[in-house]
């Protein structure tokens, strides 16, 4: 057996060290708050106002607003970024009501707003109502035909973006729904060689509450003595009876191997302490689900605590602005069974390099989608993103007549009337 009574004692010292050292940067934060810059530059700061120019379709309500009346609930769960995306840019100043001068073409249509009575979102009506959106958008402007969607964009935030599945082997099955395969996606999901992740896709942060979030914010100074936290489900019964597929069984070698280690609270029972609990923790689990990215990911930055990620391959948000591999931690889900010497070995000075990283507000806004929109949060860093892919390059814009898309490949369900 792993004696780790040892391993512990080192902790209770590590955190007493991280303790006083973090009081010590305290004294002089703002001095001490570390610049973030990405493989793009120092980009989280950039103002895309007046670097790009946004036409918004309008649509009949029936793909937006109807279904949000219907189901107010999707204003809430973390696929919610389709729904403020489209309010913020109704008011933005990119968005240009003349659309011979666009830049890009943005389609309100609410494809995740389509809730089971316990909440979970159902993707299966999602392809049709896109299609039918695309044959709206196609025949009653030119725009779309001139380029066959490739300077569209379209907000996706489901389990796999436009794969419209929440079972990866079926996601991998359908593909990219055909007709978006030239527009740009911006997707909550992100993994490297994944077909449900297409180049040139903006990869965002789901949608955690800011305001709820801002509620339980306690005092920065609050000693960390929590060493590895973890809220959620370790096993999904319900859907994955036989184990195993669920987190790929990531989770359930989290909880087999660490269930007794005192430095991990860990635990399915999600208590009402739980955001309080994150800013009292070093490290916080951010390991896949059903799909690699959860809303863990913004607790822990937006609450200072070290997000490790354990999901092979996940692409994290904005990952061309921001350095995530110096703020966070990643395990390879291989590697769970040695999770407590992997976080135990890491120097003390590291740690407190990726908490100054974590305390960077450049940082936190970025990952919020706040009511009203607020400079160099996500909305501006979705624009960003567009204007960096300016200006198209050529293969933009088709020939006259020239067609690329199939509007009949796909399932034959896919293809019936919304
Ligand atoms: C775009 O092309 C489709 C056929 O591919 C056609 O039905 C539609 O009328 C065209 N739209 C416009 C605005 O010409
Ligand atoms: C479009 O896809 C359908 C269904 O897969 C296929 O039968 C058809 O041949 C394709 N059309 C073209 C022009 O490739």
């Amino acid at each position: 057996m792993r004696d780790w009574r040892w391993g512990f004692v080192g902790i209770l010292f590590l955190v007493f060290v991280i303790r006083t050292e973090a009081w010590k940067f305290s004294k002089a934060q703002h001095e001490h708050t570390e610049r973030i810059s990405g493989s793009a530059g120092d980009v989280l700061e950039d103002d895309p106002v007046g670097r790009l120019k946004v036409f918004v379709y309008e649509l009949p309500s029936k793909y937006n607003k109807k279904i949000l009346q219907k189901d107010p609930r999707c204003l809430t769960h973390m696929f919610a970024a389709e729904i403020y995306m489209h309010r913020f840019l109704l008011s933005s100043p990119v968005r240009t009501l003349n659309p011979e001068e666009a830049d890009w073409f943005y389609t309100p249509v609410y494809t995740t707003c389509d809730l089971t009575p316990n909440g979970l979102p159902l993707p299966f009506k999602s392809p049709r109502m896109m299609r039918s959106a695309i044959q709206l958008i196609s025949s009653n402007w030119p725009y779309w035909n001139r380029t066959e969607g490739a300077d569209h964009f379209f907000i996706v935030p489901h389990d796999f973006g436009a794969c419209f599945h929440y079972q990866e082997e079926k996601a991998i099955e359908r593909g990219i729904l055909p007709l978006l395969r030239r527009a740009t996606l911006v997707q909550t999901f992100g993994q490297r060689n994944h077909v449900c992740l297409k180049d040139g896709s903006i990869t965002i942060p789901p949608y955690a509450p800011p305001q709820k979030m801002q509620a339980h914010l306690i005092p920065p100074n609050t000693p960390r003595s929590i060493f590895v936290y973890f809220r959620g489900l370790f096993y999904d019964v319900g859907n994955d009876p036989e184990g195993g597929y669920y987190a790929r069984g990531a989770r359930a070698s989290v909880w087999e191997n660490f269930k007794d280690n005192p430095l991990f609270d860990i635990s399915t029972e999600h208590p009402t302490t739980y955001y309080e609990d994150m800013q009292r923790a070093i490290f916080c689990l951010c390991p896949l689900g059903w799909a690699p990215w959860s809303p863990r990911l913004v607790e822990a930055v937006i609450f200072g605590c070290i997000p490790v990620i354990i999901a092979d391959d996940i692409v994290l948000p904005f990952a061309d602005a921001i350095p995530w591999e110096d703020i966070g931690v990643f395990v390879a889900e291989k590697d769970v069974p040695n999770l407590d010497t992997i976080l135990t070995s890491i120097p003390t000075e590291v740690i407190l390099r990726k908490q100054r990283l974590l305390a960077n507000p450049s940082m936190k806004q970025a990952m919020l989608f706040p009511q009203p929109a607020q400079s160099r949060d996500a909305f501006h860093q979705i624009l960003n993103g567009l204007a960096r892919k300016l200006p198209h390059d050529r293969s933009t814009f088709l020939k006259p007549g020239e067609k690329i898309l199939n509007w009949t490949a796909g399932p034959v369900g896919d293809l019936k009337p919304w």
